[in-house]
């Protein structure tokens, strides 16, 4: 089975077992081929309009309309496909002024509404959302620099590198690790590497991924060539 339609057809589960249940969602490419499937498995019958969704990011300074803002991603990939209420749907603004305070309205929305199942996506430098490698882990909702790394990566999306915004509102590390369930996908010989040691390697800060290896109920979705390490 194509890996999207698997990790799509883990959320049908959920879904099924509780309509209302609460999905924290990934953005990225590697999340393209899942909601390209969850929108064919809504299409076939899966009733998705009374999950809640929450995103794990979002960047600041891009306003929801910029066409590589996350909010325009989700629309774009999922909430123009599936009947779901606006108010169901939780994504961080990285336009407010007061950062701080909408960091604090995310824990909130977060506390409110567990969370049952969660999409991970992983940077190639080992990253979930946006939780970059550092020395310490950070457990709340938080503004976050982005490394270098994840600039230069993310930088595909945008006409120049000087595009790409340097900070970040990422959901933390306590709010994916309290998740019911975790789905983390990766694709592509450039996430083979990182595959190796999120899975295997020892937990450290400096590899956030590796964190993943203390939750009870996670599941790697991999092609191929991002799983070969492991073997
Ligand atoms: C995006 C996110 C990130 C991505 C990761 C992989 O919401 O949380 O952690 O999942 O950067 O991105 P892609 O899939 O583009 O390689």
């Amino acid at each position: 089975m194509e890996a999207g339609l698997y990790a799509a057809s883990l959320t049908e589960r959920v879904v099924e077992e509780n309509p209302r249940a609460v999905l924290g969602l990934a953005t990225g490419s590697t999340a393209v081929p899942f909601y390209r499937a969850l929108v064919g498995l809504g299409q076939c019958g899966l009733d998705l309009s009374s999950v809640v969704t929450i995103n794990l990011d979002e960047y600041i300074g891009l306003p929801p309309s910029h066409v590589q803002s996350y909010h325009c991603f989700m629309n774009d990939h999922l909430f123009s496909h599936i009947h779901i209420s606006p108010e169901n749907i939780y994504i961080p603004n990285g336009t407010v002024e007061d950062l701080e305070r909408e960091c604090n309205r995310y824990d909130e929305i977060i506390r409110e509404n567990p969370i049952d199942f969660q999409i991970l996506g992983i940077g190639v430098n080992g990253h979930i959302g946006f939780n970059e490698p550092d020395d310490l882990l950070v457990s709340r909702t938080h503004v976050v620099d982005l490394s270098p790394e994840t600039i230069c990566s993310n930088s595909r999306f945008f006409n120049t590198i000087d595009e790409v915004p340097r900070r970040a509102i990422t959901m933390g590390v306590q709010a994916i690790l309290q998740a019911k369930k975790i789905v983390l996908m990766a694709f592509g010989k450039e996430k083979e590497d990182i595959i190796g040691k999120a899975v295997h390697g020892v937990v450290r800060t400096d590899m956030p991924a590796s964190i993943l290896q203390l939750h009870r109920d996670v599941t790697f979705v991999l092609d191929r060539e991002s799983a070969a390490g492991l073997n």
